[in-house]
């Protein structure tokens, strides 16, 4: 290969819908035959595919294949929720197979790479990429990065159907100050080893074949030049052999970031730094020849790079098929298995906040079949588009069923009425009056309510504002004050801050934002014919100074206790503690949250021995070694006492005292999902080992210490009853 092939092996150029800013190059057909190339994204059909490969393979001379990428990340074709809704199911096989299908789907496309899973650890819901990943916790976000990385590339990265993923942005992107979207990151190696790195090692060894750098700066050292964490973290600790891609212009963004002067440092930077391959920013089609002309960059570290290109175009097996069928592409998409798929992954993924009685009844949810008349009202109730969520790859909205489609087909147009009430953002006196006059003709009134998928969500789309948007809370209110039972069902990428709701309305559901299947999965939620599981994986703030807010927080100095933080501080020992003086500290909602339409009793934990060994504990973790003889088995019965069959997602957390770093209030160390029936207990039993007392020590290590050791299993992060061990030397 020439140099100028090589660095082609290097550059990446967005050919479709752009995802970001511009960069002005459009002369793909003469770059891709020069060999200029190695990569194309946001193309999205086997046609167009198929023509720019042909260049690349008859008409470039060493025919090196394109490597064709998208942003698959909820789905192809087939909408799944929003990841953050998704993860909610606390349920990895569901995600891997959801994954499966956008894999299907895609690679029938001739997109065999895709930038998912985002892997973000996700603090503050100010952010609005929240709604892209699996939320604030990294054993549960560890799990669902694997997960992805499993369902896309499948058992073999070369089997037709099986695309390459690429786990984002690294690192700590999702920590931006203030919530606000490609803002500066500040995280010590401890929290950034313990919180912000474990799903990108979880994606890591589950074989995941790129990975991308992010636009943030950590700890002054912009992410996408940052070889500690690109090169000593990530290639040297975790043995990385994929190709690292930049972000979208994050390699010219480093002149913003005030690292370089010019378009040449920026790429000399990026590209020692660690990132392999340049996505947009022309940079390294620009000056990294001339870069080892000039003997800045030595010449073996792009052979190292292009080789890692090289690497995964062939694992992908596009040398032997480079291209797409087209004829088969139609019929790899919207398949009834993965309809019926996204459907149930819609159900798992509702997180049912509140379902109190209606006065001097039972709780409004599930709707009885009896109801006769439904008012269903707001923006979000008959809205094809929002359901597809912020990144919806082919997503087409008419594949979408709204809950109004389906309440119709259920109830037929006498029973249901409806009114749209307001717009999300605006709408009228008169929608609003209208809407009342439809509330106060129904038994039950539904309200879909929350925010604006695409502008409000994902990428670019931070807020200092939490509530709904608009005039949704007048809306709200009036319907309220109608005394009709209402139903609220929030479609959101993030939570809402909302107290007044859920002091009043008596039943939320947070639904996120569904996919394709919303209506159908609504109904069947609505009316019980499943039962709600999904729990939350975000702390519900109730407001937005709260932000960031996470239940793995250190205990602090002065903890509040036990002190009545609804009113302000009444004397010193009240004031002088650590709290707000106007809001309690807790959220509205624990992560872990979420009820449904049984009741579930946990008993106390037990545990199989009431001491440990530092030592075996870390001999075990050397050696690799999850469940071990030096591992404590933990146990609790869990009892539906309610009248329905459920699914419960039991929770494990571990709270480490005494060691030489101050360590969270709780951690989540396991979860499960049981089904029982009406009455039926389960013994439910979790072997707990290395991993979970090890941590980042005050020597940068990682062990396990010498600690008092309590444990939970419980059905949230904020209740349950406590079980203690020691760990001895
Ligand atoms: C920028 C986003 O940060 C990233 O997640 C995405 O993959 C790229 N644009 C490409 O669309």
């Amino acid at each position: 290969m020439t140099l100028e092939e090589k660095v082609g092996q290097l550059v990446q150029y967005s050919a479709g819908q752009p995802t970001g800013p511009g960069t002005g190059r459009t002369d793909y057909d003469s770059m891709i035959r020069k060999g200029e190339v190695g990569a194309l994204f946001n193309i999205t059909t086997a046609r167009e595919v198929n023509v720019y490969q042909r260049i690349a393979v008859e008409q470039s001379r060493l025919r090196i294949p394109l490597l064709f990428g998208l942003d698959v990340i909820h789905g192809f074709r087939t909408e799944f929720p929003i990841p953050l809704g998704l993860a909610s199911s606390w349920d990895p096989q569901l995600v891997e197979r959801a994954a499966r299908v956008a894999a299907r789907e895609a690679s029938a496309s001739g997109i065999r790479w895709t930038f998912s899973p985002v892997v973000d650890i996700a603090r503050d819901a100010r952010w609005g990429r929240m709604a892209e990943g699996s939320g604030e916790d990294p054993y549960l976000g560890s799990a669902m990065a694997s997960a992805y990385v499993r369902g896309y590339q499948g058992t073999r990265l070369d089997a037709a159907d099986s695309i390459a993923a690429c786990p984002k942005h690294f690192v700590g992107y999702g920590a931006a100050e203030g919530g606000r979207d490609y803002n500066s990151v500040e995280l010590s190696e401890h929290t950034l080893r313990q919180f912000y790195l474990p799903p990108f090692h979880a994606a890591v060894d589950a074989g995941a074949a790129t990975l991308m750098g992010a636009f943030n700066s950590l700890n002054a050292v912009p992410a996408s030049a940052n070889p500690f964490t690109l090169r000593q973290i990530l290639r040297t600790e975790w043995g990385f052999q994929g190709v690292v891609d930049s972000d979208w212009t994050s390699v010219a963004e480093l002149v913003a970031h005030g690292i370089a002067n010019d378009g040449a440092a920026a790429a000399r930077k990026a590209f020692l730094g660690g990132v392999d391959m340049d996505m947009a920013s022309s940079l390294y089609h620009d000056h990294l020849a001339q870069l080892v002309r000039s003997g800045e960059v030595p010449e073996a570290r792009v052979d190292e790079a292009v080789r890692r290109v090289l690497r995964v175009k062939f694992a992908l097996g596009l040398f032997e098929h480079p291209y797409s069928d087209e004829v088969k592409e139609a019929a790899a998409m919207l398949r009834p298995e993965s309809l019926t798929l996204a459907r149930t992954a819609a159900e798992q993924s509702f997180v049912l906040l509140k379902n109190s009685a209606s006065p001097g009844g039972a709780p409004i949810l599930p709707l009885s079949t009896e109801t006769r008349t439904i008012a269903l009202i707001g923006p979000l109730a008959d809205d094809q588009n929002n359901m597809l969520g912020s990144w919806a790859a082919r997503g087409r909205a008419e594949d979408v069923v709204t809950l109004r489609a389906a309440l119709t087909q259920k109830l037929g147009v006498d029973g249901l009425r409806y009114a749209k009430g307001t717009e999300i953002i605006g709408g009228s006196d008169d929608q609003i009056a209208d809407a009342v006059r439809t509330a106060e003709q129904a038994d039950v009134v539904i309200l879909a309510l929350g925010e604006d998928a695409p502008a409000m969500t994902g990428e670019a789309a931070s807020r200092a504002h939490l509530g709904l948007p608009g005039r949704q809370q007048q809306l709200l209110e009036k319907i309220v004050a109608t005394g009709k039972p209402v139903v609220l069902l929030l479609f959101s990428g993030r939570p809402l801050t909302m107290p007044w709701a859920f002091e009043h309305v008596p039943a939320v559901v947070a639904a996120w934002f569904p996919g394709v299947q919303a209506g159908p999965a609504l109904l069947r939620a609505l009316f019980g014919e499943v039962n709600p599981s999904g729990k939350l994986v975000v702390s519900w703030p109730r407001a937005v100074g709260q932000e960031p807010l996470y239940y793995n927080a250190l205990n602090t100095g002065r903890p509040a206790g036990n002190i009545d933080l609804t009113r302000p501080p009444k004397n010193g020992d009240e004031k002088f503690v650590s709290r707000y003086i106007d809001v309690p500290n807790s959220p509205q909602f624990p992560f872990g949250y979420g009820l449904s339409y049984s009741n579930y009793q946990y008993g106390q934990p037990r545990l199989s021995k009431e001491q440990l060994s530092a030592g075996a504990l870390n001999d075990e973790l050397c050696a690799g070694g999850r469940a071990s003889n030096a591992a404590v088995e933990v146990s609790a019965d869990v009892t539906n006492t309610g009248t329905r069959a459920g699914e419960e997602t039991v929770q494990l957390y571990v709270r480490l005292q005494g060691t030489s770093v101050a360590l969270p209030v709780r951690a989540l160390s396991g979860f499960q999902r049981v089904t029982l029936t009406p009455g039926e207990t389960k013994k439910v039993t979790f072997t707990v080992g290395p991993d979970a007392f090890a941590f980042w020590n005050d020597q940068n290590k990682f062990a396990v210490e010498p600690a008092r050791v309590t444990i939970w299993v419980s059905p949230d992060s904020s209740s349950g009853s406590e079980a203690t061990l020691q760990i001895v030397k």
